[in-house]
């Protein structure tokens, strides 16, 4: 099977220029799982709630996730994505699934980075595994890759391939993400976003270097830092199944659960 990622330098505040774009670019593919930045319809750097509720859009109904399924089912692509999402009163940093058949399914970013916490509300719902055709899927946005708990938690679920939709800014996730794989040993997708959003008196640049990462840590795919790039690998997704790492140690059955209760105990200080 195909995976990749598609690394953007989205247009602050203009979701249909940023959707078309993306839409274009991936025009050629198909029959693939292809992973997209954090907010790649919106931008990045919102400097109040005003201007996040001018893009945010309802996964359910919206025009980025109406465009998204439409593309899906033309080219028979799975495709991971990141977006404001509103709901109800509220706004969430979200990556959504959507398939080649219609489905539709969003996670909504648990680690908030920096001035997120500003305007979005961060996600409380348990990690969840999507299967697709066969294929068993996990998604974490951006910062989230700090807290190794979560891709755990998504391993543990029995995910095959974790799709990271990001807009990276430290410089060592890229090598984290590697570890990552191996210490579940699954594949790993992260799509980063390139280029400088400077904003007022704020600024960010973020980092590229997207990248598909086996379960042995092996980068089968990477891009530069300042080019938008598409890049798709084949893949056999059953590598994520075998947990063994030698004849005498097991990931998962080697585990010391009740030695770990400090991990879901909030620190006292
Ligand atoms: C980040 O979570 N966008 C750094």
């Amino acid at each position: 099977m195909k995976v990749g990622f598609l690394q953007l330098r989205p247009k602050f505040g203009s979701p249909k220029e940023n959707v078309r774009a993306a839409k274009s670019l991936l025009k050629n593919i198909s029959d693939a799982i292809v992973v997209l930045p954090e907010l790649f319809n919106s931008g990045y750097l919102f400097r109040s709630k005003e201007e996040l509720a001018d893009v945010a859009e309802s996964v359910t109904g919206g025009y980025t996730v109406g465009e998204m399924k439409k593309l899906a089912k033309k080219r028979q692509l799975t495709l991971v994505f990141g977006m404001a999402e509103k709901k109800g009163r509220k706004f969430y940093n979200s990556s959504v699934l959507v398939t080649s058949k219609g489905k539709v399914f969003s996670y909504q970013k648990t680690h908030l980075f920096d001035r997120e916490k500003l305007f979005f509300q961060p996600g409380d719902k348990s990690y969840a595994v999507h299967e697709v055709d066969g294929t068993k899927i996990g998604m974490i946005v951006c910062f989230d890759w700090f807290f190794p708990e979560v891709t755990r938690v998504l391993a543990l679920k029995g995910a095959q391939i974790i799709c990271h939709p990001s807009n990276l800014v430290l410089p060592y996730c890229q090598d984290a993400m590697r570890t990552r794989s191996i210490e579940n040993k699954v594949f790993t997708v992260t799509a980063n976003r390139i280029g400088t959003e400077k904003r007022g008196s704020f600024s960010m640049t973020f980092t590229g270097k997207s990248q598909v990462v086996d379960p042995e840590g092996n980068v089968l795919a990477s891009a530069g830092e300042r080019s938008e790039s598409l890049k798709i690998v084949e893949i056999d997704v059953k590598a994520a199944n075998d947990k063994s790492i030698n004849p005498n140690n097991d990931l998962f059955k080697d585990r010391k659960v009740s030695l770990y209760k400090p991990l879901v105990q909030k620190l006292a200080r």
